[in-house]
């Protein structure tokens, strides 16, 4: 028996990156998978590669009828949402003097509402089910700690980890378990957007920044999405159902470092 054989999940931001480690690592546990992300084509791909467990849904974290519409698809393909990871976010660097209004909404637009609001609906379909449900919500190493050029997307993790904390207590009376997975560096496309951010803003050679960063995790190398698998399958599975409001870095140890 595989740990999540029939479960019914949607992932956000699941078209690449971690959400699509996610994804493989879900399907291979037994659940059908909604791979949901604002880049339609990319989803579509992505649910092509995985098989017949996946199947993509467009969704715009930031528009409410985005969200209502992509947990009826998952209700009108797979009948029910037994596990909703909360993934997709937006990451941008500046100074703290440079920082544009339009960085701030957009980040916290995706990051702390599309985590919010996404995590309020399919609650709501978790609780009219009547058989609970696992919610994960992807926070970071950089939402435990300031970071000189990232503040705003600091600031919108450090939100992801509070709301972590209050929706877990108050959503565990109706048996949904809401955590949330830190990570540290992850490679993947994201870190080309982050190098290159760095090179501009600190001036340096490009990957020069990825090294750095690098050189400073205890593990000795970045993450691959394969290495953060195992936590979010154990809080998707009834292995967890006594885990609530928890955020776990998974992170080679940089945190701790
Ligand atoms: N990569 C890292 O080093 C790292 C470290 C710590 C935490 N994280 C977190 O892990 C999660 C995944 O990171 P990643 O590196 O795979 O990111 P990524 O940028 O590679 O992928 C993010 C996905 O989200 C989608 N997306 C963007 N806006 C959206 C919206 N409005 N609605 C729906 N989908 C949208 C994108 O199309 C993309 O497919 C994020 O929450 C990120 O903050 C990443």
């Amino acid at each position: 028996m595989r740990r999540l054989d029939g479960k019914s999940a949607l992932i956000t931001g699941a078209a690449r990156g971690i959400g699509h480690g996610f994804a493989e690592a879900y399907i291979r546990e037994g659940a059908q998978v909604a791979i949901a992300d604002i880049n339609r084509e990319a989803a579509e791909a992505t649910a092509a590669s995985l098989g017949e467990s996946a199947y993509a849904v467009h969704l715009d974290v930031t528009e409410q009828r985005s969200i209502d519409a992509a947990i009826a698809s998952v209700i009108e393909r797979a009948g029910k949402l037994d596990i909703l990871i909360n993934n997709a976010a937006l990451f941008d660097a500046a100074e703290t003097v440079d920082i544009t209004r339009e960085s701030y909404e957009r980040l916290y637009a995706v990051n702390v509402s599309g985590t919010l609001f996404t995590m309020q609906a399919a609650a709501a379909q978790m609780i009219k089910q009547g058989h609970g449900g696992k919610i994960i919500n992807m926070a970071s190493q950089a939402g435990r700690r300031g970071e000189s050029l990232v503040l705003v997307y600091c600031s919108t993790k450090a939100a992801v980890i509070s709301m972590t904390q209050s929706a877990g207590l108050n959503l565990i009376q109706h048996g949904i378990n809401v955590n949330a997975i830190a990570p540290g560096v992850v490679d993947g496309e994201h870190w080309v957007h982050v190098d290159a951010m760095f090179a501009s803003l600190e001036n340096k050679q490009p990957g020069q920044k990825k090294a750095e960063v690098e050189a400073g995790v205890p593990a000795g190398r970045f993450a691959t999405p394969d290495d953060l698998t195992g936590m979010a399958v154990f809080l998707a599975s009834q292995e967890s159902d006594y885990i609530l409001s928890q955020t776990y870095n998974v992170d080679g140890g940089q945190w701790m470092s």
